[in-house]
């Protein structure tokens, strides 16, 4: 795909419906008593990937545009699950069904089997689960569920799929279950568990939870701020940009993007701030001149991961150096997204170097484009480079730019003109 240069982004957005909580949506009230309708749910491949896996456990579910019914199961079905490129999927689901009783199996596209797997495997294990992976503990998984015994997890990385992995198999474990986050994580899984009756409890950096049933809870999904990220970086880069983007979620363990950006001095205001479970609003994001480079490191980055790639481009257009660092996690995500981002920018112009944990962007001059990007099956990478293209001098083209729609089916409108 080419993408041109932009002229102008003048644009009222409605981003992509959040990702996170449409898998968790369908994926609980897929084993809770009742009926639940989720609306404005995402339907990109990853979140159609969790819908399959949990029909062919037994759910009962109903698409109807952006709207999607769940008649749960208690008792689920055996069988082998396909989760394409969807590592949420597959994390949550070695969880959620450890500890049920059946056989399952979990695989999924050649991404997901190089990803590491062992860090779901090793406390689910130690709950008394039996999962076996491949050689390295990776895609597929065999599951066969056993009944379970809490245990008092300290999480030696900061992932949310991890957590909420223990967290459901919490739920059919006998006695309590506890999650010790050094650097707290995403926290929709606690927030959708309470909601739907578990018993589940949180004090400081411990996520507490014990054997539950859950009753099914509509959700009204906001926008994903991951998606809205790139209109952000989009608005703040392009001389006279301004974005106003609908009902994005601000739950603040996922909008450390807005917290990097005001440091740097970028102009974004919110409206109809709706204090729901899950907190959302309407961003607004204009140009601003002279805006400060930014230094992040371990403590945000669980707040911002899936905003590296659309940082580091923002970073190329601020005078100065921005420094990335404590965001080894980009090693596992669908790509090395240090490696892709790094050699993708490189490619457009950017002075960047990548670290080994994270990466070093001396910006200011731009992007010069004119290059043909590879974005390895990765959405973040297509979307953040069609951005770089969007705001470069010549553009820039993208190959199987169609990965983007993992997460964010109507991308490419936004660099429409
Ligand atoms: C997610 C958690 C994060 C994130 C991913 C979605 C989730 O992954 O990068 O896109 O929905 O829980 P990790 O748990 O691996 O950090």
């Amino acid at each position: 795909m080419e993408i041109k240069p932009l002229k102008s982004f003048v644009k009222s957005v409605v981003p992509a419906p959040d990702k996170s909580i449409t898998h968790r949506a369908i994926m609980f009230n897929s084993i809770a008593a009742g009926k639940a309708k989720i609306s404005n749910a995402l339907l990109g491949n990853d979140c159609i990937s969790t819908i399959d896996c949990m029909r062919r456990l037994g759910a009962h579910i109903e698409t109807d545009g952006d709207t999607v019914t769940v008649e749960g199961k208690e008792k689920l079905d055996s069988a082998s699950l396909d989760v394409g490129n969807s590592g949420t999927t597959f994390r949550l689901l070695c969880g959620l069904l450890a500890g049920r009783e059946g056989d399952f199996t979990l695989d999924g596209d050649s991404s997901i089997r190089s990803r590491p797997m062992k860090r779901v495997i090793e406390p689910l294990s130690a709950m008394g689960a039996e999962l076996v992976g491949s050689e390295g503990g990776r895609a597929p998984v065999s599951i066969h569920g056993r009944k379970l015994h809490g245990i008092s997890y300290k999480m030696p990385v900061a992932s949310a799929q991890v957590k909420s992995a223990i967290l459901l198999a919490g739920l059919s474990a006998e006695g309590i279950t506890c999650v010790h986050e050094k650097i707290r994580s995403r926290n929709h899984t606690e927030l959708m568990l309470k909601a739907m009756g578990a018993k589940i409890w949180i004090e400081n950096y411990t996520v507490s939870v014990m054997k539950s049933k859950l009753n099914a809870v509509n959700v009204e999904v906001p926008g994903d701020i991951s998606s809205a990220a790139y209109a952000m970086v989009l608005a703040a880069a392009k001389e006279g940009g301004v974005v106003t983007l609908k009902n994005v979620g601000i739950n603040p363990t996922r909008a450390g993007i807005i917290t990097v950006m005001k440091e740097c001095g970028a102009d974004i205001t919110f409206s109809s701030v709706k204090n729901n479970a899950e907190k959302s609003a309407d961003i607004t994001v204009k140009y601003a001149q002279g805006l400060k480079p930014f230094s992040i490191g371990r403590e945000i980055m669980p707040f911002l991961i899936d905003e590296i790639p659309a940082l580091a481009v923002l970073a190329c257009f601020i005078d100065g150096t921005s420094v990335i660092s404590g965001a080894e996690e980009l090693k596992v995500k669908e790509t090395n997204r240090i490696d892709t981002t790094v050699g993708a920018l490189k490619q457009m112009g950017a002075d960047i170097e990548a670290t080994d944990d994270g990466m070093i962007i001396r910006g200011g001059k731009g992007l010069k484009g004119g290059a043909v990007i590879d974005p390895k099956g990765d959405h973040r990478i297509a979307m953040a480079l069609s951005v770089a293209a969007a705001l470069s001098r010549d553009g820039a083209e993208i190959l199987n730019p169609e990965c983007a729609f993992v997460s964010y089916p109507g991308f490419y409108d936004l660099i429409s003109e």
